[in-house]
Order: structure tokens, then C-alpha cells, then sequence
């Protein structure tokens, strides 16, 4: 079996028309985060935060800068303990890194002196995979993300969109059940970035990956997600969930469309109501 296959096979997915809803693989239970201020006082980030997310699921989380998006997003990830509440996945609490995890950041954070293809395959590295099993791997989830023929590269000699495709590689590389991206294309041009928005778009589809996609971008929660869940400003919670019932694979085109813009303009109003948006 290859190593797509496999990550393939492990991973539940919705089955288009299916009668049972995927099974719950997240469960956000009244999750708050108190950190504490330079000044010694209580900052409360996060408040009381509820929802779940089921297997298969695109879900965005969208909310304006600083508030609290990133610190769900590593408490979800196992980096940070709540404050309050927990975290189930797969109906466990989330109390430290899991395995079955792939997480991505804003900055690529690749090894400068690793290969594309030796980044990737350094989860299955650090898991102690057999050698050729780990380039086997990373090399399927090389293929995947679109980079065929750059395994030999450095770091340095790709574009920010492609070393961003590095760390998307690297974070499947041990079909994740969950991927957890904080904001993954941020630091990219527009044009570079609706180009990831497609890619990913794909990567999903054919993982079958579970997907929480942190995000300050309308368009991009609008055209990637199965469901967005809106954040409010600090203390951040979940204002509103919303379900963006369009087909898939989407085309870029499709922005442009009325139906697309009755979710953007649904999207706005629910951040507006917020105060702001930046
Ligand atoms: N380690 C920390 N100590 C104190 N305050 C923090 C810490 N990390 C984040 N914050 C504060 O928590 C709030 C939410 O931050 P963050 O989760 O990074 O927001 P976002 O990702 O939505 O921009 C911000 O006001 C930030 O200043
Ligand atoms: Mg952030």
C-alpha cells in the first residue's frame, strides 16, 4: 500500500449524500483562556467557547485580528491549556501535542538546511519510521501539494507560496486526521494566495482531511469552508456559526457570483456587529 493510500484509508470521510451525519471528532466544551497581562492582570482571550466539528468537515474560523484566534487554535492543537472547559477529540480531552494532528502556521517554519523533500518527511523521522517508508510518504505528499520535482530543493530557492506548500506537505506526511492551519496564507500575495485557496481546496478533497482553518479573510472562509464559525472581539467566543451550502470543487470564479455574495455579505454584517473589522 502506498503511503496516499494509507493516509487515505485512515481518514473518515463525508460521503457525498450520505443519510448518517460523519461521526463528532471535535467538541469545543465552554473553552475559555485567562492570560495574564504584563501589568499582572487577568486578560481574558478566549470566553466560553462551544461547537463541534465532525469528520471531513472545512470549518473557518473567522474573526478580527487579536482576538483569540490563534490562542483557540493552539489550544486545539495541544500547545496551550484552557483556561476553563476543555477540548474532546474523538471524545478525549486534548491535554498535550496528539498524534493525528498536522499543524500549520503563518510562516512556513522549514528547516533552512533540509531538503524539501528531508522537511517533509521529518515527522515520520521523529516518529522513527523506517527510512524508506518516510521518503515514500513524502514523497506522495509531495505530489499532492503540487511541488513534483522540487524534493532536492532548498528552503531558500522556493517562493513563499511554495515553502507554505512545504509545510502543508510535511504536516500530512503522517495522514493527519486533523489539520490545523493558523492563518497559513497570510503572508501572501493576493494572486499567490486565491492560488493556495484552490490548492487547498483539492488537498482536502482528496485527504479527506478534517480541516480548522484560522482565517481574518471573508472571501477565504466563504470560499473554503463547509461551515464558518464567527468570532466575536475580545473575549473572543463563537458568535454565530454559519453553513455555506455551495458544491464543490469551487472555482475562483465563483466569488464573483450573487450567491457567493450573500454569504461575504453575511459574514460582514455578523463581524460588523462586532465593532470592526479589519
Ligand atoms: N502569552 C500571552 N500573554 C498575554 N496576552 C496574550 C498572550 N497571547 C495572546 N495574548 C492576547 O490575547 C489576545 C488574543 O491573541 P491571539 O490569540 O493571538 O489573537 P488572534 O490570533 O485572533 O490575532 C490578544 O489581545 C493578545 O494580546
Ligand atoms: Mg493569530
Amino acid at each position: 500500500m502506498t503511503a496516499t493510500a494509507g493516509a487515505l484509508a485512515q481518514v473518515p470521510v463525508l460521503a457525498a449524500g450520505a443519510s448518517a451525519p460523519a461521526p463528532v471528532l471535535i467538541e469545543f466544551d465552554r473553552v475559555a483562556k485567562v492570560y495574564k497581562a504584563a501589568d499582572g492582570r487577568p486578560v481574558r482571550a478566549v470566553d466560553s467557547v462551544k461547537g463541534e466539528i465532525r469528520a471531513g468537515e472545512f470549518v473557518s474560523i473567522l474573526g478580527p485580528s487579536g482576538c483569540g484566534k490563534s490562542t483557540l487554535m493552539m489550544m486545539l492543537a495541544g500547545l496551550l491549556r484552557p483556561s476553563e472547559g476543555e477540548i474532546r477529540f474523538k471524545g478525549k480531552p486534548v491535554t498535550g501535542p496528539q498524534e493525528g494532528f498536522g499543524i500549520v502556521f503563518q510562516d512556513a517554519v522549514l528547516f533552512p538546511w533540509r531538503t524539501v523533500q528531508d522537511n517533509v518527511r521529518l515527522p515520520g523521522e521523529v516518529r522513527g519510521l523506517p527510512r524508506d517508508e518516510q521518503i515514500e510518504r513524502a514523497q506522495a505528499m509531495i505530489r499532492l501539494v503540487g511541488l513534483a520535482g522540487f524534493e532536492s530543493k532548498f528552503p531558500h530557492e522556493l517562493s513563499g507560496g511554495m515553502q507554505q506548500r512545504v509545510a502543508i506537505a510535511r504536516a500530512l506526511s503522517l495522514g493527519p486526521s486533523l489539520l490545523v492551519m493558523d492563518e497559513p496564507f497570510g503572508a501572501l500575495d493576493a494572486m499567490t494566495r486565491e492560488q493556495m485557496n484552490l490548492e487547498l481546496q483539492r488537498i482536502s478533497l482528496e485527504s479527506g482531511a478534517t480541516v480548522v482553518f484560522v482565517t481574518h479573510s471573508i472571501a477565504e472562509a466563504a470560499f473554503l469552508s463547509d461551515r464558518v464559525f464567527v468570532m466575536s472581539g475580545r473575549p473572543s467566543t463563537v458568535r454565530d456559526i454559519v453553513t455555506v451550502d455551495l458544491p464543490r470543487p469551487r472555482a475562483i470564479q465563483q466569488m464573483n457570483t450573487d450567491r457567493f455574495g450573500v454569504y461575504v455579505a453575511r459574514l460582514r454584517g455578523l463581524l460588523d456587529a462586532e465593532g470592526g473589522h479589519s
